[in-house]
């Protein structure tokens, strides 16, 4: 058991040793074709965000072209090019969220963030992002922080919410 005042060596990382566990992960899962949006997913986390660099990386180790890497990377929303915010604030705009308000809560997080949509905030403290149905009609509208879903969300409370992060 680690001793619970070590500190995580995590931040002390260096992009050489993060790109060593990325090859051994592809290893691991077999440098395949079929294999791909699994690594990308686990690349994605030791980096936050899959780079060009990072993207031709594991398109060499998995002998495909880069265009195909970054054509899965650019096909699916939650793999990022660049880096996100520590809170990723995701706006449903599905049918029923969009009726009850959901573009006049991306109005307001604009506002209050200065950010649109897939930008993120020069402190990289928050990301913007638009989302399809999550689940929750039923009590829309509907944002997400970092995958926790908020029910009922008012525009006008927005402020609030986002300063208690
Ligand atoms: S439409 Fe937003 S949760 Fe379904």
């Amino acid at each position: 058991m680690p001793n619970a005042t070590e500190t995580c060596a995590c931040a002390q990382e260096t992009d050489e040793q993060k790109y060593e566990r990325i090859a051994e992960i592809i290893e691991g899962y077999g440098a395949q074709k079929t294999n791909l949006i699994q690594i990308l997913h686990m690349a994605q986390g030791i980096f936050g965000y899959l780079s060009l660099e990072l993207q031709q990386f594991i398109a060499d180790k998995l002998r495909l072209p880069l265009s195909e890497v970054y054509g899965v990377v650019t096909f699916y929303s939650y793999f990022s090019t660049t880096p996100r915010g520590k809170y990723t604030i995701g706006v449903c705009l599905g049918t029923a969220c969009y009726v009850r308000g959901g573009k006049k809560i991306i109005d307001r997080l604009k506002e209050i963030l200065n950010i649109g949509p897939g930008e993120t905030t020069p402190d990289q403290k928050f990301s913007l992002e638009v989302m399809r149905c999550i689940g929750a009609c039923g009590l829309a509208p509907a944002i997400t922080v970092n995958g926790k879903v908020h029910k009922q969300v008012n525009a006008d409370k927005l402020k609030t919410l986002i300063a208690n992060l």
